[in-house]
This record gives structure tokens, C-alpha cells and sequence, in this order.
């Protein structure tokens, strides 16, 4: 997705009107183009009368923001305990093969991000896949390829 710097300074601009809250601007930012574009700190730096040191720590200390492109569908995978010992790294595996990334990274279409994240709170539905906040319970290395069907298939017919 093209980076707008207008459409950057519109959004940091209504923020500046109210209480300049450097959050809310930022998850703004985010949500559009679902990662901080660097001129988005800068921008945000300079409009709301914030540090860009100060910017930049709430951008890395908040995992909701991200300041690598993310893609179109998250999907994150619980590595914690009770999900480990039910098989949750073949699931990894299979989700690392199949879109051809690894943990942390993001297709080169754009498409895919594929994370890692610890207990999710719902152990016993182990192991746990979310995609774009949805959650998928005893999840195999089948189930993953299903899953990752859907999308595709869904995607196909927007
Ligand atoms: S360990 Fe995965 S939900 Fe608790």
C-alpha cells in the first residue's frame, strides 16, 4: 500500500485539533496501513510537539503498532505451554512451509504475517491459531491447510 503523506498529515491534523493524543494518531496510522510509516513518526514528532524519541518508544513499546509492513491477515500462533506439548510447532512448521516465511515475517505479496505470541488464555483449545483476531482451536497441520484455503479462497472473491 503507497504511503500518502497527506493522508498522514490529515490524520495527525484531526488529532492536533483535539487533545493531540500521539496514541491515538499513531493507531490511526496503524490501522490504515497497518504498520508506522518512518515519515508517520516524524510527522506526528512534529505536529503534536512530541520528542521523536518519544514517538518512537511508544511505537516499539506497544505491540499493537508496528513499524514493518504488516500483511493483509495476521495470523499468530500460541507458543505457550499448553499449546507446545499439543503440537502447536507443527503447526508452526506447516504455517512457515506453506507461506514460505518464517515467525515475524510477512509475505512478499503482502498478504500474510505470521507471528508468534504466549498462552492466549484458552489452553484447553489447544494448540490456538488467530487469524485477523479469530480464534482456531486444536489446530493440526490439516487444519492449517484448510485454513489457509479459506483465506485464499475468500480473498479470491473480493
Ligand atoms: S498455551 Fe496456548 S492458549 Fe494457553
Amino acid at each position: 500500500m503507497q504511503v500518502s503523506v497527506s493522508e498522514i498529515n490529515d490524520i495527525i491534523n484531526k488529532e492536533a485539533m483535539g487533545d493531540g493524543s500521539l496514541i491515538a494518531a499513531l493507531e490511526e496510522i496503524q490501522e490504515r496501513y497497518r504498520y508506522l510509516p518512518p515519515e508517520a513518526l516524524i510527522l506526528a514528532s512534529e505536529r503534536l510537539g512530541v520528542p521523536l524519541s518519544q514517538a518512537y518508544s511508544v511505537a516499539t513499546f506497544y505491540n499493537a503498532f508496528s513499524l514493518k509492513p504488516k500483511g493483509k491477515h495476521c495470523l499468530h500462533v500460541c507458543m505457550g505451554t499448553a499449546c507446545h506439548v499439543r503440537g502447536s510447532p507443527q503447526v508452526l512448521d506447516r504455517l512457515e512451509s506453506k507461506l514460505g516465511i518464517k515467525a515475524g515475517d510477512t509475505t512478499r505479496d503482502h498478504l500474510f504475517t505470521l507471528e508468534t505470541v504466549n498462552c492466549l488464555g484458552a489452553c484447553a483449545l489447544g494448540p490456538i491459531v488467530v487469524t485477523d483476531g479469530e480464534y482456531s482451536g486444536q489446530m493440526t497441520t490439516q487444519k492449517v491447510d484448510a485454513l489457509l484455503k479459506t483465506v485464499l479462497r475468500t480473498e479470491a472473491k473480493e
